[in-house]
């Protein structure tokens, strides 16, 4: 474990146990040089306690990526707790995890992430005033952040088009969505409304047939979506589905859309370059979370966030712009200006 904490440069390690409540968990900082460390906390019934400590460390480096490639005044940090989200969730258990984050004394802000809930978050803040995703918050507002998500997608969405086309209107534009979950269901209203042609695909039938109806879409299979003729294809489903299978099978100009670890391996950016596909690194256009929750901790207006969430088209295009003036691949582009954004701090 300290092997990978030095490679990946985390600043601190927080080892939690709790005996009362069952609480297991760690809390990895990567980096709080910019500001106090962001990330949510994640439950999940790990293998290992080494694969849960690894996770939490390489989630926290990717916050501070995405924290920084905006300039953001915060780091990168997540916690992780060992446990079925099912079974094995108390509000001691969120509390003991609170008083874990009180004694960090604002070195580490937590929130909502995979398998916990916003009650969840009001247990924790029973104990620390360090927490998002509250009650009472504009981010547990229902559907609040899949709606700023597919919003900030859409404008980065827009960005791309303006480098690959020469044009950010999507007007006319083909554009095939995997996925129509929370995000990807909103995204396709933000693309019928600006006149794309859409092209949709789900394992779940009932929401193919709901984006058919609602949005004009036509449908493709699951498994062939990311092999059909389109301008834009926007993976909103799964990680790891760029690789050396997928990549060579590809039809679209662009690749643009919400899912998280998009590129299997950093170097798929290299090979999605090579076959002349502008890539919008995911960690930037999916940011609409971090940056509204980062305008909420700093007191603003539901206004104030769409507006915040607007600064992936430009960050975006930064990136493009980078890419292409050092002949870099778009994601290593992306890690440049984060890193850059650190060392300025
Ligand atoms: P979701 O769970 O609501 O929706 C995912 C959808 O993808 C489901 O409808 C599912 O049936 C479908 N799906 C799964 N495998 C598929 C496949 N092989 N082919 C076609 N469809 C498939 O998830 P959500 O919240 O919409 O997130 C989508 C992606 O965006 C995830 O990768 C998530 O990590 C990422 N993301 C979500 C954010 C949010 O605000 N919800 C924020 C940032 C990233």
């Amino acid at each position: 474990v300290m092997d990978e904490m030095e490679r990946l440069s985390i600043e601190q390690l927080v080892v939690c146990q709790d005996r009362a409540s069952g609480l297991r968990a760690v809390i990895a900082v990567h980096s709080t040089k910019r500001g106090p460390a962001l990330g949510g906390c994640r439950m999940w019934a790990y293998k290992s306690e080494q694969e849960a400590i690894i996770d939490a460390m390489r989630l926290a480096r990717g916050m501070t990526y995405k924290a920084a490639v905006f300039g953001l005044d915060y780091g990168g940090g997540k916690a992780v707790i060992l446990g079925n989200p099912e079974t094995d969730k108390s509000e001691a258990l969120f509390k003991a995890l609170g008083r874990y984050i009180s004694y960090m004394n604002g070195r580490y802000i937590t929130g909502v992430d995979l398998g916990t809930t916003v009650t969840d978050m009001d247990g924790v803040g029973k104990e620390t005033m360090y927490v998002t995703d509250t009650t009472g918050s504009i981010m547990a507002t229902d559907d609040f952040t899949p709606e700023m998500t597919a919003y900030g997608v859409y404008l980065g969405m827009k960005a791309s088009a303006a480098a690959a086309f020469g044009s950010s209107s999507l007007q006319g534009r083909k554009v095939a969505v995997q996925g129509l979950g929370k995000v990807g269901m909103r995204l396709c209203r933000y693309l019928h409304e600006a006149g794309a042609e859409l092209l949709v695909a789900d394992l779940d039938g009932g929401r193919v047939r709901s984006a058919a109806m609602a949005y004009s879409a036509d449908i493709a299979l699951p498994e062939a979506i990311m092999q059909e003729p389109c301008d834009i294809f926007a993976p909103c489903a799964m990680g790891g589905l760029l690789n050396d299978e997928t990549i060579p099978k590809l039809r679209c100009a662009i690749v643009a859309g919400s899912a998280n670890n998009q590129l299997l391996e950093e170097a798929h950016g290299q090979l999605l370059c090579d076959r002349g596909i502008l890539y919008a690194p995911d960690y930037v256009i999916n940011a609409g979370g971090l940056l509204i929750t980062a305008r909420e901790i700093q007191g603003g207006s539901a206004g104030d966030m769409m507006r915040s969430v607007e600064q992936i088209e430009s960050v975006l295009r930064l990136v493009f712009r980078y890419a292409k003036s050092a002949g870099i691949p778009t994601n290593q582009a992306a890690n440049r200006i984060a890193e850059r954004n650190i060392k300025r701090a």
